[in-house]
């Protein structure tokens, strides 16, 4: 296990998933997103203004704008390229795009933790 691979989480209906520290919180300015890499992952990490962090795919699923320099608050987030909007809550399109993949994401002592699937 590496220094950024905290836990491996077995699950019964898919594959495992595992936790991986990607950055600083303090990396990531309120209301903005950034992008990292977890377990070869891209992510878009976004830390809301409510002090939430939330983690989706890096590309939109349109045509692959950088959803990290998409414009957020607590309830969508809105790709830059076309202004899809995506719900924080399950990843649906408000806009008929496909949805996005969201993972679970946290702060563990100022570090950004996000869970992805060990296959992507
Ligand atoms: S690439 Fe994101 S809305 Fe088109």
């Amino acid at each position: 296990m590496s220094i950024t691979e905290l836990t491996t989480v077995p699950t019964t209906t898919g594959p495992t998933t595992t936790e991986h520290v990607v950055g600083r919180v303090a990396e990531i300015p309120p209301g903005e997103g950034r992008t990292f890499v977890a377990g070869g992952t891209q992510v878009a990490v976004f830390r809301l203004r409510d002090g939430s962090l939330h983690a989706t795919q890096a590309a939109c699923p349109h045509a692959g704008g950088p959803l990290a320099d998409g414009l957020t608050d607590v309830d969508v987030l809105v790709c830059p390229l076309h202004q899809y909007a995506y719900r924080w809550t399950d990843g649906a399109s408000t806009s008929g795009a496909a949805p996005l993949r969201l993972f679970p994401a946290h702060e563990v002592d100022g570090q950004v933790v996000v869970e992805v699937p060990d296959v992507p």
